[in-house]
């Protein structure tokens, strides 16, 4: 069985190399990884923390890219790809426009599509946006589900998609078996000149396109606020490399003394940053399955999200873009030590590291079926 594994951003990237090993690993599988380069650097760093050499790298990445750009450069370039690698399946992952493309092409050619992290819901179209659409138009044209949680599972049964369901746990937890060690040494010089012990350290991330201009900004003020506030503490905010994003950022924060605005860690930094932080405070997806995983609270700067188990869980708290609101969900955690312990337990909903095996197992017994004999299509 031929499978070819497409993705283009970092935590595709993040979520699909321990994917990419097992499929290696696995006897009769072929496995072909091709790269949409919907991001760039970000992504870089990923292949290269993983070592994984991709077969293909379509590199569309454009400086500001929109969402149409995104998606026709990956449509006109996927389809001569398809009709020479021939895949008896794509494997996509998540919600990005990289996602969504990807098995669109796929499905044009007539080729199955495999969805791993299949399942996720908020309800809103517009939150996470476009993610939730991307997701949701993902799930529609896959034949394969691979669902993280029960959850997600229950979100596809509702939706009619009712066949090929597969619950695996998150890829992401996989991830941390090749990255995260106890006497780690950072590679970036920041983080090895803060004192995590005597120190509390709060990881901050925020990119997300509905969060761009008057959300993200409150973000920064209230960041601002509490840095003032808690002068002992070490804000560490890895800036995204949207200049959207950057503008803002650096704009408020960047005369802030104890908040270090750095450029995107590379994954064994970032889970180990995460493994020393106090509290994490992120609009980010993966952020939100990682943390729980380290029992670290999380504060999520969204107003909903696709991720209940950890806040059914409770280490995850979803308190919305206002500024007072954020600055105050953020003190409770500093000044109240039993809100804090209530949050810090160390709950993970999302897996136990062998989601990787057991997609590679569901797609052995799937070509038993479908790909060996009669062709699938
Ligand atoms: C994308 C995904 C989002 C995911 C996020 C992860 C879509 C629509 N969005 O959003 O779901 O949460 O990735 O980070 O699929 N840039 C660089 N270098 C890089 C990466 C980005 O310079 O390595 C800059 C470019 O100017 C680019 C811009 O960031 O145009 C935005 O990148 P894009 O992929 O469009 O959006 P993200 O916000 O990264
Ligand atoms: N991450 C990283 N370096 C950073 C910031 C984040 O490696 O500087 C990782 C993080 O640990 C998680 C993933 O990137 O695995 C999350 O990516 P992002 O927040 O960009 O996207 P989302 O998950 O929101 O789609």
């Amino acid at each position: 069985m031929k499978v070819l594994v497409v993705f283009g951003t970092r935590p595709e990237a993040i979520k699909m190399c321990p994917l990419v090993y097992k499929l290696k690993e696995a006897k009769g599988i072929e496995c072909v990884v091709c790269l949409t380069g919907q991001h760039k650097e970000m992504l870089r760093q990923v292949m290269d923390a993983f070592n994984i050499k991709a077969d293909f790298n379509l590199e569309i990445m454009k400086d500001r890219q929109t969402l149409t750009s995104i998606t026709t450069t990956i449509l006109e370039s996927m389809e001569p790809l398809l009709k020479e690698v021939k895949p008896d399946i794509v494997l996509v992952h998540g919600d990005t426009t990289t996602s969504y493309a990807a098995a669109l092409a796929a499905f044009y050619q007539q080729i199955p599509v495999g969805h791993v992290e299949a399942g996720l819901r908020t309800g809103n179209i517009y939150s996470p946006f476009p993610e939730e659409m991307n997701r949701l138009m993902t799930d529609r044209i896959s034949t394969y589900h691979f669902a993280p949680t029960e959850k997600n599972r229950n979100n596809l049964l509702a939706e009619g998609i009712a066949k090929n369901l597969f619950v695996t746990g998150n890829t992401v937890i996989d991830a941390f078996q090749y990255t995260v060690e106890d006497d780690y040494q950072f590679a970036s010089k920041k983080l090895r000149d803060i004192d995590f012990k005597s120190c509390r350290v709060v990881t901050v991330t925020a990119h997300r396109r509905e969060n761009l201009g008057e959300p993200l900004r409150n973000i920064c003020r209230a960041i601002k606020r509490l840095a003032n506030e808690y002068p002992d503490a070490a804000f560490v905010y890895p800036v995204h490399l949207n200049p959207f994003v950057r503008e803002t950022v650096f704009d408020i924060l960047s005369d802030v003394s104890n908040v270090h605005l750095i450029d995107p860690v590379d994954v064994l930094d970032m889970h180990n940053l995460l493994a020393r932080s106090f509290i994490v405070m992120t609009d980010s997806g993966g952020l939100q399955e990682e943390a729980p995983h380290f029992g670290k609270p999380v504060l999520v700067l969204r107003t909903e999200t696709e991720r209940p188990e950890a806040v059914e869980a409770g280490t995850v708290k979803v308190v919305g873009v206002d500024e007072n609101a954020i600055y105050s969900a953020a003190m409770t955690l500093f000044d109240d030590s039993g809100a804090y312990s209530a949050m810090a337990q160390a709950v993970n909903p999302y897996g136990d590291g062998k989601a990787s095996e057991r997609i590679v197992d569901a797609l052995m017994g799937v070509s038993a079926t479908h790909f060996y004999g009669e062709a699938y299509r």
